[in-house]
């Protein structure tokens, strides 16, 4: 199955991270916000703002089907280490999308909290764990 990075962001990171990975494994790298991503396993890269994704991901992810999109891995980037987003996965699975159980955190600065984040170790890990997500297909 072909895989392809699509990413939503609001100041820059996940495009950083999404481009980034896309450049280190040759895969195609998507901005939903300017439609929805090419068919085939996707690799989602969004921001965690207040707690939540953004509502306009969300509504933008609609558009995927099982059919359009059989398998969903996803790459947080946010500041505190260990914020998740169950709402997102909540709102994947409502849609009968199959989302890997396993997720990568990626830092990501907000004003003086880890301000200096994602750096290039940080863009490895990420690059490195979806090299990994890609295997256990
Ligand atoms: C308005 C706003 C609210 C944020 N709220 C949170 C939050 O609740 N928890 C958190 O860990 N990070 C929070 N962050 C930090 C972002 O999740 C983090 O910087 C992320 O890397 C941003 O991704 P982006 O650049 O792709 O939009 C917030 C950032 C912004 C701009």
């Amino acid at each position: 199955m072909d895989t392809s990075i699509a990413y939503w962001t609001r100041t820059g990171h996940s495009r950083k991270i999404a481009e980034h990975i896309g450049n280190t494994l040759k895969l195609p790298v998507h901005n939903l916000r300017e439609g929805p991503p090419p068919r085939g396993h996707l690799v989602l890269v969004s921001g965690i703002y207040a707690g939540k994704s953004d509502p306009k991901m969300l509504n933008a992810l609609q558009a995927l089907t099982p059919d359009t999109t059989p398998r969903l891995t996803l790459v947080i980037t946010c500041a505190s280490p260990d914020a998740r987003d169950l709402d997102l996965r909540k709102a994947l699975a409502s849609q009968g999308l199959a989302v890997d159980e396993k997720e990568h955190v990626c830092p990501g600065g907000f004003l003086f909290i880890r301000f200096t984040r994602p750096n290039q170790r940080d863009l490895d890990a990420a690059a490195a764990f979806v090299k990994e997500a890609i295997k256990q297909a």
